[in-house]
């Protein structure tokens, strides 16, 4: 993957991945409202397939990876610990005060819009809430950074100077990533790093930025299930993502809501 090259995309294909963004970004809208205390992470997923479906789009997450283990749902849940990929189940029911990213990839018309967000479950404690809110600030300021000349270190610098200074650590195993009609390609977007570092952004680049931001250490550990990814420490990890593209003098959100 690092060595692979970088595809820019053509307005025709911006467009594709425009319609696939705003699908995304309206699933979640979609399941905002059912994230409430007793619901499971199963029926999550069951609506969003359901929802997938009906508007002709395809959940890239489902059969995803490889042929030994694939992803076996549509959509990935993390709730509290878990930092990515968790894996939506009936005997998951969410709780007052938990946190929950919901993170969904629908393919419409061959391209992929990859989003998420971490939502409340009832009221969380202001310590848990701040952890969601800065997480959701370093993802705009890291998309403030891009422009056609500046570098992938400058994304990671910004989230990494945000979350640090306000006592929190960045996941290092997890990186944002190309996207098209490919779920996962070059360039890769690491949360951390240093400014004026790495590859210069071009118009027509595409790709997501999606820090994962923990409570204690930044250290994942894999649970046996291959997939849910969990913080070393037990502590909290919250996740927003955006799909973006450079621009010829900036960059826009394919991942907005209406
Ligand atoms: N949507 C995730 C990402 O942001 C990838 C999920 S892959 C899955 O890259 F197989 F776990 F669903
Ligand atoms: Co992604
Ligand atoms: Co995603």
């Amino acid at each position: 993957m690092a060595t692979e090259r970088v595809t820019l995309l053509s307005s025709r294909e911006i467009e594709k991945m425009r319609k696939a963004g705003s699908l995304a970004a309206e699933l979640l809208d979609h399941l905002a409202p059912m994230v409430k205390p007793g619901v499971s992470t199963q029926e999550l997923n069951d609506e969003a397939e359901r929802w997938t479906q009906a508007k002709g789009a395809i959940s890239a997450p489902l059969g995803y990876g490889s042929k030994k283990n694939p992803f076996p749902r549509s959509i990935c849940t993390s709730v509290n610990e878990v930092i990515c990929h968790g894996v939506p189940n009936a005997k998951e029911i969410l709780m007052d005060g938990d946190i929950i990213n919901i993170d969904v990839t629908p393919i419409l018309d061959s391209y992929h819009g990859d989003t998420s967000r971490t939502f409340f479950v009832g009221e969380p404690a202001p310590e848990v809430k701040k952890l969601v809110e800065v997480t959701e600030e370093c993802l705009y300021r890291a998309i403030a950074e891009v422009k056609p000349g500046a570098r992938v270190g400058d994304i990671g610098a910004a989230i990494q100077e945000h979350a640090e200074s306000n006592g929190f650590s960045v996941v290092r195993d997890f990186v944002g990533h190309g996207v098209s009609n490919v779920f996962h390609t070059a360039p890769q977007i690491p949360h951390y790093g240093r400014r004026g570092k790495g590859k210069r952004f071009k118009p027509g680049m595409v790709f997501t930025i999606e820090p994962m931001i923990n409570q204690g250490t930044w250290e994942a550990i894999m649970l046996d299930d291959g997939w849910t990814a969990v913080t070393a420490d037990g502590l909290l990890s919250a996740q927003f993502e955006h799909t973006i593209a450079v621009t010829a003098d900036g960059v826009e959100i394919l991942t907005k809501r209406a």
